[in-house]
């Protein structure tokens, strides 16, 4: 039996769009989606998906078992909103004050509920179980780990994974789609920077802090034009700097803080040991100390090239090849790649984008709105992967 996911997924979008007018009116925090989670489950019932509540704190998994036995194909989406004030004049505005979907986690839920409905539909016909994870905290970089700490990829195991994040720069009705690299591994710094203190009219008598620390920021960009490839990249930026108590003092103390993206683990791996040796002998040059705390807080979204394949397929179905665009390369993270690094899985880039109706914001932007007709896209390609996954890997499986 053929499924046409794209027809069923249009059926639906009405629907869709109120259960994302829901979620975008009741924002909430990172940790406390209490009634996004509420509402997750009512519809997950609905469906007649098996519900399990408190997963990584204020996470919701549905469970579908298929009709015939085969692999686990997980979808996921992130549920909680921003800190951010919407500046928006629409029917469907925040009602919290300082709470708002900047980030279209409200459009990311909507769709991977919308492919819970049309899942549920054929579950007689699936090779396998689907299992929903609503994610929640993925602002704060501590969801996807506290689920796969609570093991939302056991029982059943998962084997592989699938997920979207809206794109405000790709037109709705485009999906981007890129095997490889899609967003870059976020790492977080902190530098101390010691000397010694004297009178600011005296400097020879004291080691200098600030001067030391002033090299060793410039010294540092010397990392990414001189010891990555230029076919390779790196950011590595200073974003505080805090040192020195008067102005007319010799500062024996400096510290610093910084965030390092990258898109290739094996220049991830060098960057510890390339900025600590520039550190520690730049501070040296200038008879100060250097620490380097350096914390890798997330790898980078890279897409495994089988689950890829089988996810470009299944977006041709249901936005056409025309349809398909290659994103570029964004320096922002995501803890999706906290389970790329346990199972195979593909992440997407779901066109939101609509000129015409200026809805053009980035990310977090007080202005950011999505055009809702996105929303049956999202859907109908997350249940296209999961459908098309089973299938393959039950073929797969029989030769
Ligand atoms: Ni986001």
């Amino acid at each position: 039996m053929t499924i046409d996911f794209k027809d069923e997924a249009k059926c639906i979008s009405d629907k869709l769009i109120r259960i994302r007018r829901f979620f975008h009116e009741n924002p909430e925090l990172s940790f406390k989606e209490f009634e996004t989670g509420k509402r997750i489950v009512e519809l997950l019932e609905e469906s007649e998906i098996e519900v399990i509540e408190n997963v990584g704190k204020t996470g919701v998994v549905g469970i579908l078992k298929g009709g015939k036995p085969g692999k686990v194909v997980a979808l996921r989406a992130d549920i909680d909103a921003l800190p951010i004030t919407e500046m928006n004049d629409v029917e469907y505005k925040s009602k919290i004050e300082g709470v708002m979907h900047a980030c279209g986690h409200d459009s990311h839920a909507t769709s991977l509920l919308g492919a819970a409905m049309l899942l549920g539909k054929v579950r007689k016909d699936l090779k396998g179980t689907v299992k929903f994870i609503f994610e929640p905290a993925e602002e704060i970089n501590q969801g996807a780990k506290a689920m796969i700490e609570d093991g939302v990829l056991e029982n059943p195991k998962v084997d592989a994974i699938f997920g979207l994040h809206n794109s405000p720069n790709i037109p709705a009705g485009s999906v981007g789609v890129k095997e490889g690299p899609l967003m870059a591994a976020v790492d977080t710094t902190g530098i101390r920077i010691y000397g010694e203190s004297s009178h600011g009219a005296i400097p020879d008598r004291g080691r200098d802090a600030i001067l030391a620390a002033s090299a060793v920021v410039m010294n540092l960009q010397s990392i990414v034009s001189r010891k990555i490839s230029a076919f390779q990249t790196a950011v590595i930026s200073i974003g505080t700097i805090n040192g020195g108590k008067a102005n007319n003092v010799i500062s024996e103390y400096v510290e610093m803080t910084g965030t390092c993206r990258t898109y290739d683990p094996k220049v991830r791996e060098q960057l510890p040991r390339l900025m600590k040796n520039i550190i520690q002998k730049t501070c040296e040059a200038y008879n100060a100390a250097g620490e380097l705390e350096y914390e890798f807080t997330l790898p980078a979204v890279i897409n495994e090239r089988e689950t890829t394949a089988i996810g470009r397929k299944a977006v041709s179905k249901i936005v056409g090849d025309d349809g398909i665009v290659i994103p570029e390369l964004t320096g922002g993270g995501e803890d999706f790649a906290l389970y790329q690094e346990q199972v195979p899985g593909c992440f997407y880039f779901l066109g939101v984008r609509n000129e015409e109706r200026g809805i053009v914001h980035e990310w977090h932007s007080q202005e950011f709105d999505i055009d809702e007709s996105a929303l049956c896209i999202g859907a109908g390609i997350l249940a296209q992967s999961a459908f098309d996954f089973l299938e393959k890997e039950s073929s797969d499986g029989m030769q």
